[in-house]
C-alpha cells in the first residue's frame, strides 16, 4: 500500500525485498574460522578480551599481570593516556610513510616484537607463529632466553625473518657464550641484553594461581581443562612445553630465574658481551638517565627504556616520563626504544613523538597469540599499522621524523589533592590522593 504524500512531506512505501537484501546479507566473510574470529576484534583490547576467554586463567594472568601491586604496569599505561596531540591541518596527507629503519635495517613501522618467555604456553605454535607474523609485517622479533622454541629451530622455520636474540646473563658464562654463538651461527642480527632481572619480580597472580612449568595438575587445573579443552589438547599433543635453552625442571618461573640468572652482573660485564657478540647490542631495562649515559659510553647501539612491562620492580617511573630527558642527554648518540603499555598505533606515535626511535611490544602480540595463534598476531600487527597510519594522517604528519615536529606533548602528571579534603582519598582525576605529585 503506498499512500499519497502530503505536499512537501515524505512519500511512504511498503518495504521491498531488493532494498532489504543487501542489509541482511552484508559482505561475505572470508578466511578460516580463526581468521574470522580475530577479524571481529577491532583493537588490541578486543583481542585481550578474546584471549581471556580462550586461554586458561593461569596462562592469561601470567601474560596480563605485573609485579606486586601492579603500579609500575599501571603507570606506564597512565603516562601514555596523558599524551596530548596538537595536529596540523591542511597538509597533504594522502600518502604517508610509516616505515623507518631500526639499527640500520628497514622496518615497516617503528616497532619491534619484544622478547617474551614461555610463548608456547600461550598457543602451541608459540614463537614460530610470532616470528612468521613479524616477518610478514616486515618487523624484527626478539627470541627470549626463556623461549620455548630453540634458536636454530626458529631460524629454520622462518629463514627470512629479522630475528634478534635476548640474553639473560647466566651464572654459567660458558653456557651464556654458547647461546650467543648459536644465535650468531643461526643468523640472528641483534643481541638484546635484559638487565632488569637480577632476581624475579613478585608476581602475585602467578603465586595465587600456582603457575608452574610445566603446569601442575591439581583439581582446579582439571576443571580448567573442561573450560578450555582445545588449549589442553593442543598442549598435550604438540610436544612438551619446556624451555628450549634452559633446564626445565618442574617449578615456578621465579625458581628458574633464581637458579640460573646471575644477580652479580655489572656494567663491567658489558665488555665481555661486546667481545662475545659482534653485531648490534641493545640494553633492555634502563630506567635512569645516568644508566642510559653509561650504556652509551660503553658503546652499545641502543637502549630500551623499560620497566619490563611492570613485571619486575613495582613503583617505578613510567618509561615515557623518562624518555624526553634521556633523548636530550644522548643527543642522538644511539637509538632509544621504549616499551610498556603500548596497545595502539596512537601509542606508538606518542612514544616516537616524544623521542623514541621505536617501541617494543609484549602483551599486545601475546593477546593476539592467545586469541588466535598466528592469525591473531597478524591481526594485532595489522591493527597497529592501520592505527599508526591513521594517527599520522590525522596529525598532519607525513613521515616518522615529522612526528617530532611538536605535535605530541606530555603534560606533567596532575598533582594530587590533599588527603584531608573529605573526599575519601580520591582526587578529581580518580587517583588516590597523597603528598606530592602522583606520577
Ligand atoms: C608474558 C611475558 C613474558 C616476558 N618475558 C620476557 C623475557 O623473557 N625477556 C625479556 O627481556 N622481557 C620479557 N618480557 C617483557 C617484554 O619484553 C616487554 O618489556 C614488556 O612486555 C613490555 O610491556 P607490554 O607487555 O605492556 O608491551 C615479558 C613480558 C611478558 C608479558
Amino acid at each position: 500500500m503506498t499512500g499519497g504524500s502530503p505536499p512537501g512531506g515524505v512519500r511512504r512505501q511498503l518495504p521491498r525485498w531488493h532494498d532489504l537484501k543487501p542489509m541482511l546479507v552484508g559482505p561475505r566473510p572470508t578466511g578460516t574460522l580463526v581468521e574470522r574470529r580475530v577479524a571481529r576484534a577491532h583493537s588490541v583490547p578486543d583481542l585481550r578480551a578474546l584471549a581471556k576467554r580462550r586461554a586458561p586463567r593461569a596462562v592469561f594472568d601470567y601474560v596480563d599481570g605485573g609485579a606486586e601491586s601492579e603500579l609500575s604496569m599501571a603507570r606506564a599505561r597512565a603516562a601514555l593516556d596523558r599524551v596530548e596531540f596538537s595536529p596540523y591541518v591542511l597538509r597533504d596527507v594522502a600518502a604517508v610513510r610509516p616505515d623507518t629503519t631500526i639499527l640500520g635495517r628497514p622496518a615497516s613501522l617503528p616497532l619491534v616484537l619484544g622478547p617474551t618467555g614461555l610463548t608456547r604456553a600461550m598457543h602451541h605454535e608459540g614463537e614460530m607463529a610470532v616470528a612468521r607474523a613479524a616477518r610478514e609485517a616486515g618487523l624484527p622479533y626478539a627470541l627470549s632466553t626463556m623461549g620455548t622454541t630453540s634458536i636454530a629451530g626458529l631460524r629454520a622455520a622462518v629463514p627470512a625473518a629479522d630475528l634478534w636474540f635476548q640474553l639473560y646473563m647466566w651464572r654459567d658464562r660458558a653456557a651464556s657464550r654458547a647461546l650467543l654463538e648459536q644465535a650468531a651461527g643461526s643468523g640472528y642480527s641483534t643481541l638484546v641484553l635484559t638487565v632488569d632481572v637480577p632476581v624475579a619480580g613478585g608476581r602475585l597472580r602467578d603465586q595465587r594461581n600456582g603457575f608452574t612449568m610445566p603446569p601442575t595438575l591439581r583439581a582446579r587445573t582439571l576443571l580448567d581443562m573442561g573450560l578450555h579443552p582445545s588449549w589442553w589438547v593442543n598442549m598435550l599433543t604438540t610436544g612438551p612445553l619446556a624451555f628450549a635453552t634452559m633446564d626445565s625442571s618442574h617449578g615456578s618461573v621465579a625458581d628458574t630465574v633464581g637458579r640460573m640468572f646471575d644477580p652479580a652482573v655489572t656494567f663491567d660485564d658489558l665488555a665481555w658481551v661486546r667481545d662475545t657478540w659482534s653485531g648490534p647490542i641493545v640494553i633492555k631495562g634502563v630506567q635512569r638517565v645516568e644508566d642510559a649515559v653509561r650504556a652509551a659510553e660503553v658503546g652499545v647501539d641502543a637502549i630500551v627504556l623499560s620497566n619490563h612491562g611492570g613485571r619486575q620492580l613495582d613503583r617505578t617511573q613510567a618509561p615515557l616520563d623518562l624518555l624526553p630527558r634521556v633523548r636530550e642527554r644522548l643527543q642522538g648518540s644511539m637509538e632509544i626504544y621504549l616499551d610498556g603499555g603500548i596497545r595502539s598505533g596512537a601509542d606508538i606515535a606518542a612514544a616516537v613523538g616524544l623521542g623514541a626511535d621505536a617501541c617494543l611490544i609484549g602483551r599486545a602480540y601475546l593477546y593476539g597469540l592467545m586469541a588466535g595463534g598466528e592469525a591473531g598476531v597478524r591481526r594485532v600487527l595489522a591493527l597497529l599499522g592501520e592505527e599508526f597510519v591513521r594517527t599520522m594522517q590525522l596529525l598532519g604528519v607525513r613521515d616518522v621524523p615529522e612526528l617530532r615536529s611538536g605535535v605530541v606533548h606530555l603534560p606533567a602528571a596532575a598533582p594530587a589533592l590533599p588527603a584531608d579534603d573529605g573526599r575519601s582519598g580520591v582526587a578529581d582525576n580518580g587517583r588516590p590522593t597523597g603528598a606530592g605529585t602522583v606520577p
